[in-house]
């Protein structure tokens, strides 16, 4: 009897342990080879608290529909988490969600719900409030950590850049913050543009500074509530690859330090690598975490000694993440195309998985839910920054493709 118990108990707790954080793939599912639609948008529109609040905001310009964009995405439990950095005036949430399925059905146009609440987006108090974010990352805790650091739009930034943990499974609720320093990230200047997570020590994000003048790579410790910026050649944009051409339009400018992704968690023997590379570039570098996590050796030469060099790139690109089994997926912004690296072979070996401009303009935002998917914002970002945006297209899409795989975090 007592046996039987035991053996009970072990059941229960694998089956337990396994619903509540692990990966499980759903293996009935075929791979696909192609990306899927889950949902486009024409413009972004809100949940709004009450229709007079809705019109105030049309006619005194706090909602300008055509000068938002969606620029960061993250899946968890039943929701899209996306991110809307404040470019243009009159975008008024910076954090949004949507169901995972929409309860109307409705796979077109949905309604976003700004969180954690309206408040947090309008608030004067720099403290409370969310101000300009274009990147965001959830832990197996359902933390979620946010670089509330872009501070090169001319806007209405009056807060200082932050990094702020939300808790997911309590409606939101702030658990940490932490102002990043002036001389970690510039205050006037400050652009946090993407991060990923390492669970080691009490947890670590490792983000992306583009800054145009003092690009580099924040490590931030959560059990210091710390941050230091390490700062190499290697992160800025390169010369021979400022101006490409997306949809027609060009891109010029040198856009520094971008995309980032950490080797997979399962990772056997060593310390995991962290690969990063900039927008306006092709190369692209891997560096140990360790070296970064120690300060004081992160900042001697040893730094620029360990970066290496891993190939180039097909084109210049942004947005990538690391998968489970080690697949390292990245858009490339010229081909509107997402290309896969196995990181245990060289990057000469990355092949297309899929090419398709109406489906997938500027492939850029990343993330894995736990059943095998991985998603995809695209968006029409270069038109919005060229102001030509228009409401007869779809400029916004949320696609997702069947790899039999989770995260990184696994
Ligand atoms: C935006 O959403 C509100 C409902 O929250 C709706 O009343 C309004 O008509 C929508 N506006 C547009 C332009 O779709
Ligand atoms: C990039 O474009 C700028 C002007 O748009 C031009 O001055 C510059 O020479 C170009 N650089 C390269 C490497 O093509
Ligand atoms: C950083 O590395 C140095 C040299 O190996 C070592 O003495 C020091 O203890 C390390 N610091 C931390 C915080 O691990």
């Amino acid at each position: 009897m007592l046996k039987i118990l035991f053996i009970y108990s072990i059941f229960l707790y694998y089956i337990v342990h396994r619903i509540s954080c692990e990966c499980v793939p759903n293996n009935n599912v075929a791979k696909t080879e192609t990306f899927q639609l889950v949902y486009e948008w024409k413009f972004v529109n809100f949940t709004w608290l009450s229709h007079e609040e809705y019109e105030q905001s049309v006619s005194n310009g706090n909602y300008v529909p055509g000068n938002i964009v969606m620029l960061g995405v993250k899946y968890y439990k039943d929701k899209f988490y996306l991110a809307m950095p404040r470019i243009k005036k009159g975008s008024p949430v910076t954090l949004a969600y949507v169901p995972k399925v929409p309860e109307d059905g409705n796979y077109l146009n949905p309604l976003l719900t700004p969180y954690p609440d309206w408040m947090t987006h309008t608030s004067n108090d720099c403290e409370k409030t969310l101000q300009n974010l274009q990147s965001m990352e959830i832990d197996n805790d359902g933390i979620m950590w946010i670089i509330d650091g872009r501070r090169i739009d001319k806007t209405d930034h009056k807060c200082p850049p932050k990094i702020v943990l939300l808790d997911l499974n309590n409606r939101g609720q702030m658990v940490q913050s932490y102002v990043v320093p002036d001389e970690v990230c510039s205050h006037e200047n400050c652009f946090l543009n993407d991060l990923v997570l390492d669970d080691a020590d009490g947890g670590y994000a490792y983000i992306t500074d583009a800054s145009f003048t003092d690009p580099g790579l924040i490590i931030y410790s959560r059990k210091q509530n710390r941050a230091w910026k390490v700062r190499d050649d290697t992160m800025f944009a390169e010369e021979a690859a400022r101006n490409f051409t997306a949809h027609g339009i060009l891109q010029p400018g040198r856009n520094n330090i971008n995309g980032i992704a950490l080797q997979q968690k399962s990772k056997k023997g060593g310390n995991r690598l962290l690969y990063y590379t900039a927008q306006s570039a092709l190369a692209m570098y891997s560096i140990d975490t360790e070296l970064l996590l120690n300060e004081s050796l992160a900042k001697t030469e040893l730094l620029h000694k360990s970066i290496v060099n891993v190939g180039n790139k097909i084109a210049q690109s942004a947005g990538m993440i690391v998968d489970s089994a080690g697949q390292l997926y990245y858009g490339i912004m010229t081909e509107d195309a997402v290309y896969r690296w196995d990181t245990e072979k060289p990057l000469s070996t990355q092949e297309l998985i899929e090419k398709n401009p109406e489906l997938m303009p500027w492939p850029d935002s990343y993330s894995f839910d736990k059943s095998g998917y991985l998603y995809l914002l695209a968006s029409n970002v270069d038109r919005f920054a060229a102001g030509k945006l228009t409401r007869n297209d779809y400029n916004f899409k949320l696609l997702k493709l069947f790899t039999g795989t989770c995260s990184y975090l696994y």
